[in-house]
């Protein structure tokens, strides 16, 4: 008998690239990255390894969030997540930026910095500047050993297993997951939210899994939607709040691998000036499951649907038929909490630029010009 097979088709595991098994395997990094950091009660966040004592807990007055690319872009999700549930003010850089600015560190002030390979050089460089001026530094990285995880003061280590694609899918949703664990910690040690509200978090986040399993058992549409828009050279996301933070993850994916021009815009800001690249035909994603900010984005949908354009918006189930007055195609993402919704929202995405790739020929899992961990400046 002859049969077909090398040791890289076998990894893959029967999916045609390595970012459509990583894709798949969400579901199961969302629950690793959860074991053993939840009490058998569901009640209470435990992070035995932790070194940060609850006095330095408490005793934090500022929290820097640094990193490159995706990982960047969870912590914009994670960074909002612990304004809301902990009322500590967050700043956000990328670590090219950062290192080199002079950045206003003080003993209170908690550095968090995200990187899935461990390796950035940016990220790296960023942590040692903070630790020089005397930080704490948390990472959340998803390679045990990594040099980042090595001088780090303390991590928490994403269980999402290695991610070979160059563009990170997994690794951005169990980096999420671990912001979302750590906020709940720090809220529970400061007490600014009640034991209920941090139980009601922790039951929704253990549907997480699942609900992304419905997502990936349903892509029929969103395919159909990426052999559309790969026609396109152009392309724009926008939304809100934490629809925002997703928006610009989804275009960084796009540009990735698909190669088509995208740009997030924080919705409220189009009038500002990219209004005027709006014409008729172009593709509009508009994210808008954030409920608090909903009218706000449906009424600049209406500014781009008055220019021409094509627009798709993610919501949840119940706004579709509303928001379909409004635009030209609407797909729905299950419901969760608002502050949890990044880890679903972001998975349509995550294969819209998959199909994108395909449809346009690239290859998916190496991209032009791109490597999976960039260790130099
Ligand atoms: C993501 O799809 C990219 N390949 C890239 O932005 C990546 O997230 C970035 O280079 C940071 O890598 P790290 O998480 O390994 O530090």
């Amino acid at each position: 008998i002859n049969v077909d097979w090398d040791a890289v088709t076998a990894e893959k595991g029967g999916f045609a690239h390595f970012m459509l098994k990583e894709i798949h395997e969400q579901p199961k990094a969302y629950r690793d990255t959860m074991l053993g950091r939840i009490d058998e009660s569901g009640r209470r966040i435990v992070l035995p390894d932790l070194h940060l004592t609850e006095d330095k807990i408490r005793s934090i007055n500022n929290v820097h969030i640094v990193a490159c690319g995706t990982a960047y872009h969870a912590g914009l999700v994670g960074g909002s997540v612990i304004e809301r549930l902990v009322r500590i003010p967050v700043m956000y850089d990328v670590a090219s930026e950062y290192r080199y600015r002079s950045p206003l560190i003080t003993p209170e002030t908690l550095v968090i910095v995200v990187s899935q390979s461990g390796e950035t050089a940016d990220t790296l460089a960023a942590l040692r500047e903070a630790q020089a001026n005397g930080a704490h530094v948390l990472a959340i990285t998803n390679v045990v050993g990594s040099s980042i995880a090595r001088d780090a003061d303390d991590v928490i280590n994403t269980l999402a297993g290695p991610e070979i694609a160059v563009a990170s899918t997994k690794a951005y949703t169990s980096q999420l997951i671990a912001f979302y664990l750590f906020s709940l910690y720090l809220a529970q040690v400061r007490g600014t939210q009640t034991a209920d509200e941090i139980a009601h978090i922790i039951a929704a986040m253990h549907a997480l899994p699942e609900q992304v399993e419905s997502m990936l058992a349903n892509v029929d549409a969103i395919k159909a939607y990426a052999e559309h828009i790969a026609k396109h050279e152009d392309l724009f996301f926008i939304g809100r709040g934490l629809d925002y933070a997703v928006a610009m993850e989804g275009s960084l994916k796009l540009k990735e691998i698909s190669y088509i021009h995208s740009e997030a815009y924080a919705a409220g800001e189009l009038k500002h000036g990219t209004l005027a690249l709006i014409e008729e035909g172009i593709p509009v994603i508009a994210l808008a499951t954030q409920e608090s900010v909903l009218e706000k984005t449906v009424s600049n949908i209406k500014e781009v649907k008055a220019r021409g354009a094509d627009v798709l918006a993610l919501t949840h189930e119940e706004h579709v038929a509303g928001l379909l007055k409004s635009v030209d195609q609407a797909f729905a993402i299950p419901k969760t909490l608002p502050i949890l919704t990044p880890a679903l929202s972001v998975v349509p995405l995550q294969l819209l630029a998959y199909y994108a790739s395909l449809a346009r020929g690239n290859d998916v899992d190496k991209p032009r010009n791109l490597a999976k961990s960039v260790t130099v400046e």
